[in-house]
């Protein structure tokens, strides 16, 4: 037989490996990569300097930092060819399937340089790869309302090209806004890593089998687009319009969420790990406040936002059950501030979690205890049954 199984589904006590880059206490509500925490990393770094620290495991000097800025500079163009690929898709593709399928294709490009066991391959696809993934995100979103694509300015920082390529026209002189690439700074960097969540677990399970690093992220950017997972960006945002549609009762609202019946989920609360407060929705929402306040918006999202949530943790389902505001709670009043469209909300997920999905793909492959994952299963189906010919059915 196969031995004792231990059956444990959605593997809420199960550890999948040990990994040297994230740390979470989901009691103390701590986030570290490689050991720094995430307040610190968010106040003085830059999100290109977070991708180094997670995909090399340390803060880079002045000299490596500038050295791997022009290395990803030197590729964020993409294939002439691939921008016919984007003809083929409906001008309302989800931005998700765009990327997931471009990514995946990226690697038809690269045939020569896929192998996971050569380090020298595997460093360019992680450079073409970081470089890469703004400018097919901005893409899919020029795409969708037929504006021309616009070019990679590699004299531009890496959040002040995503936003050009997004936002500038050819007819225009573009003007990219410091507090808008500050705020996308410090969002890309509280998305970058979290161990072993869904998408992550996802990228090393497709890793495992040496399947490349391009088909890998695919996979990762696929599990990402679930709104119990990363999509849940939209879907907070859905569901705040949604309310104040209604008529802004939050109550009402809260009262439908704990309805079992009536299937409908607190979108951005919650959390497998996090169980009293995520360190990211604290950061992101003092981001928020300072953000609006700076640009002197009042977005009624953020308001109903404030009040869902206090009406949640006074409520005794959501204390009980220690459902708290989770990173996505208040990262699309950040996004809705800086004009990012609600579509293309967890396409900037996925730009931010980018470098740690890279980091746990490449910690796989050096591990020494690396094996092709194949969990078991208790099987609870028919037992043995003689074939009934077609006849006779
Ligand atoms: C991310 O894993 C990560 O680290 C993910 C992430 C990352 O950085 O990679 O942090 C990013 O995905 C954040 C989570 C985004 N998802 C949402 O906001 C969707 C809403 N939240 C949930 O669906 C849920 O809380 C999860 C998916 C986040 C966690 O699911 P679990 O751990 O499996 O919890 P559960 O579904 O078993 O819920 C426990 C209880 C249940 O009630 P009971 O059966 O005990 O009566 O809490 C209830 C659930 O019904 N519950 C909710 C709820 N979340 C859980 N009830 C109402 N609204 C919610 N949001």
């Amino acid at each position: 037989g196969t031995g004792y199984i231990t059956l444990d589904e959605g593997y809420v006590n199960t550890g999948s490996t040990t990994s040297a880059i994230t740390y979470l206490d989901g009691e103390a509500g701590i986030l570290r990569y490689r050991g720094y925490p995430i307040e610190e990393l968010a106040a003085n770094c830059d999100f290109v300097e977070v991708m180094y620290l997670l995909i090399y495991g340390e803060l880079p000097t002045e000299e490596q930092l500038t050295n791997f800025r022009n290395s990803i500079r030197r590729h964020t163009m993409l294939h002439e060819d691939m921008r016919s690929f984007y003809d083929g898709f409906p001008r309302d593709a989800h931005p998700m399937a765009i990327l997931s399928s471009v990514v995946s294709a990226l690697s038809t490009f690269y045939q020569d340089s896929l192998d996971p066991h050569d380090p020298q391959q595997v460093e360019v696809s992680i450079h073409r790869l970081l470089a890469k993934l703004p400018t097919i995100a901005a893409y899919s979103y020029k795409k969708s309302f037929g504006q021309p694509f616009i070019y990679p300015q590699n004299d531009l920082s890496y959040c002040e090209n995503f936003l050009q390529m997004m936002f500038a026209v050819p007819s225009e002189p573009f003007h990219v806004d410091p507090d808008f690439v500050d705020a996308l700074n410090l969002l890309l960097i509280v998305h970058a890593d979290h161990e072993q969540n869904c998408s992550t677990s996802t990228v090393r399970m497709v890793g495992s089998a040496d399947a490349n690093l391009f088909a890998s992220i695919s996979a990762g950017i696929s599990a990402l687009w679930g709104p119990l997972h990363g999509g849940a960006n939209e879907a907070v945002v859905n569901m705040l319009e949604e309310i104040i549609e209604n008529g802004g009762d939050v109550d009402k609202y809260v009262e439908l969420a704990k309805d079992k019946q009536s299937k409908v989920r607190l979108m951005g609360f919650g959390h497998r790990v996090y169980k009293n407060f995520d360190p990211r929705a604290t950061i992101i929402k003092k981001a928020c406040d300072r953000l609006l306040d700076k640009l002197d918006i009042k977005d009624p999202l953020f308001d109903v936002a404030q009040k869902l949530e206090h009406a949640a943790l006074n409520d005794e389902y959501f204390v009980q059950r220690k459902l708290y505001p989770n990173v996505d709670f208040y990262s699309g009043v950040i996004y809705r501030a800086i004009g990012i469209p609600v579509q293309m909300f967890t396409v900037l997920f996925a730009m931010g979690r980018l470098p740690g999905w890279i980091a746990h793909w490449k910690e796989m492959h050096g591990s020494k205890t690396k094996r092709i994952c194949r969990p078991r299963q208790v099987y609870t189906g028919e037992t043995k049954r003689e074939f009934i010919p077609i006849e006779k059915r």
